[in-house]
């Protein structure tokens, strides 16, 4: 099959952040790719963060611009996409298993089309392994890449050709690209693209590129939008939302964009990724202020110890996260707080471990998502002497486990007896007869019902039992 190498990824090149402006660009749908998808259907899987999830909306917009109609199963499509994720080594080898699958449904169907995007195209190692080891791959592109995909798929098709386009330097931002959104209540907006942080250990500014932020403008008419479909909740996304704005060259910062997006009459804001060192008191006062910012933070800290901090280049110290944290539960009382960490960083000792399950004590997160570090080519991390045991990592991650576990469980006890506010999602998975959603504070709640009517609207639930991962509650009328 002839090959179309439009560009191939480039980490090197990636690490690059070019001092020009970020262009915004209008989409416009080339006539030519009008109907490429008549008659065809397609199907996408999605692998990692909040942000693939908001990309897969978007390719699914641009794919049904053109004429595709989703299939009910991958197996089924005439196109197939894979939006991978890049994160971690076990991310990337759940990816490499959905391809062998694949490989099988492709020979009994030779006309189907397989795509692979997302983050790990990025990555020149992946996109190698893509070309000699996964022949039956058709195209090949990159998260800087999604609006080109007609013209991709036009090239795919047309010329019978395997098509390879990941640029690693530039990305622009796009507006008004069609978005197929999953759900009719909650809606992913982002707010920015990128990350210019480089943690030591992380792969993303590599395979997002700078860090650009959208237009203010752009993004509260995007709410108002929504608000005027009946949406009740937003989750603004970005990798550091709170360095919002920091590339536009004004002073309008996240803290102004809660302050002005709370205007819009939009029930529930949520946001993520923040970012300990950005985190600043107009935020956290946007958050006290507006009845629509719920009272819940993910606060990723990655680790308690000053000296793997460091290593790591977060710019922060355990008594400054800490610091943080206090003026947050001082201002907005009842702030249910989340983070992440990693543990078994190159070198970590047990005292510096010690000192993260020390921060956990402290701060009483909620919710964590814990990680044992992956090694990512590329990344600064990645040259780092690393002389722990992977049995002591697991050992360090069950520990720790064990303590995040304790007051996952007290964060939904302390509702017991209490009312809350609930944004029904849908029936519950493990039982029928439930219905479930999240609490204000982010807590995942299950009640008795089976009025259907219910879902996309927030109700009164009272909590009658916390459990570590859910709360189990009754519904009040108040
Ligand atoms: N931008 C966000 C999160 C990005 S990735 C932030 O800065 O918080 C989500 C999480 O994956 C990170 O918070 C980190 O805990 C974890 N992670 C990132 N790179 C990793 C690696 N190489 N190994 C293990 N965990 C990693
Ligand atoms: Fe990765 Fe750090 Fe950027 Fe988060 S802030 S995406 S952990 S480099
Ligand atoms: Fe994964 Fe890329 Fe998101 S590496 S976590 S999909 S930014």
């Amino acid at each position: 099959m002839a090959k179309i190498k439009l560009s191939m990824p480039n980490l090197g090149n990636a690490r690059s952040r070019l001092e020009k402006n970020t262009p915004t660009y209008h989409y416009v749908i080339n006539k030519e790719y009008n109907d490429l998808g008549k008659d065809k259907t397609y199907f996408i899987y999605t692998y990692g963060c909040q942000g693939n999830e908001a990309d897969s909306e978007v390719i699914a917009g641009i794919l049904e611009d053109i004429g595709y109609t989703r299939a009910s199963e991958g197996t089924e499509a005439d196109l197939v996409i894979l939006n991978t994720c890049a994160i971690r080594e076990n991310a990337e080898n759940r990816i490499w298993g959905v391809l062998g699958n694949l490989k099988g449904v492709k020979a009994k169907r030779k006309d189907m089309l397989i795509a692979i995007c997302g983050c790990m195209p990025q990555e020149e190692n992946a996109t190698n392994k893509l070309l000699s080891s996964y022949p039956f791959v058709d195209i090949i592109f990159g998260t800087h890449n999604i609006y080109d995909l007609p013209k991709l798929l036009y090239e795919a098709r047309e010329k019978e050709a395997k098509v390879i386009e990941v640029i690693s330097t530039e990305g622009g931002i796009y507006e008004g690209a069609p978005k197929h959104r999953e759900n009719k209540y909650k809606a992913w907006v982002n707010i920015m693209f990128g990350c210019d942080e480089f943690c030591t250990y992380c792969i993303v500014p590599y395979t997002r590129g700078k860090e650009r932020s959208r237009a203010k403008d752009d993004i509260i008419n995007e709410v108002k939008d929504l608000v005027a479909k009946g949406y009740k909740e937003v989750t603004l996304l970005g990798q550091n939302v709170n360095a919002y704005g920091k590339d536009l060259g004004t002073d309008y910062t996240f803290g102004d964009l809660l302050y002005d997006l709370d205007k819009t009459g939009i029930a529930r804001i949520r946001f993520t990724t923040s970012h300990p060192k950005d985190l600043d008191l107009k935020t956290i006062y946007a958050m006290r202020d507006c009845a629509s910012v719920m009272p819940q933070l993910h606060l990723p800290v990655q680790s308690g110890d000053d000296y793997i901090l460091k290593k790591m280049n977060r710019k922060y110290t355990h008594q400054e996260y800490l610091d943080k944290v206090n003026i947050l539960k001082k201002e907005i009382p009842g702030i249910s707080l989340t983070t992440d960490i990693i543990v078994g960083f190159p070198n970590e000792t047990e005292e510096e471990f010690v000192n993260t399950l020390k921060l956990v004590d402290e701060v009483k997160f909620e919710g964590a998502f814990t990680f044992i570090y992956s090694r990512r080519e590329g990344t600064p991390a990645a040259k780092m002497e690393d002389s722990i045991t992977e049995e002591e990592k697991h050992a360090r991650l069950d520990r720790l486990n064990v303590l995040v576990d304790k007051y996952y469980l007290e964060g939904n006890k302390r509702f017991e007896g209490k009312v809350v506010k609930v944004l029904v999602d849908g029936i519950s998975k493990n039982n029928k007869d439930n219905l479930c959603g999240y609490s204000e504070h982010l807590k995942l709640v299950h009640f008795p019902s089976k009025d259907l009517s219910l879902i996309g609207k927030i109700v009164n639930v009272k909590i009658i039992e916390g459990k570590t991962w859910f709360a189990l509650g009754e519904l009040v009328n108040e």
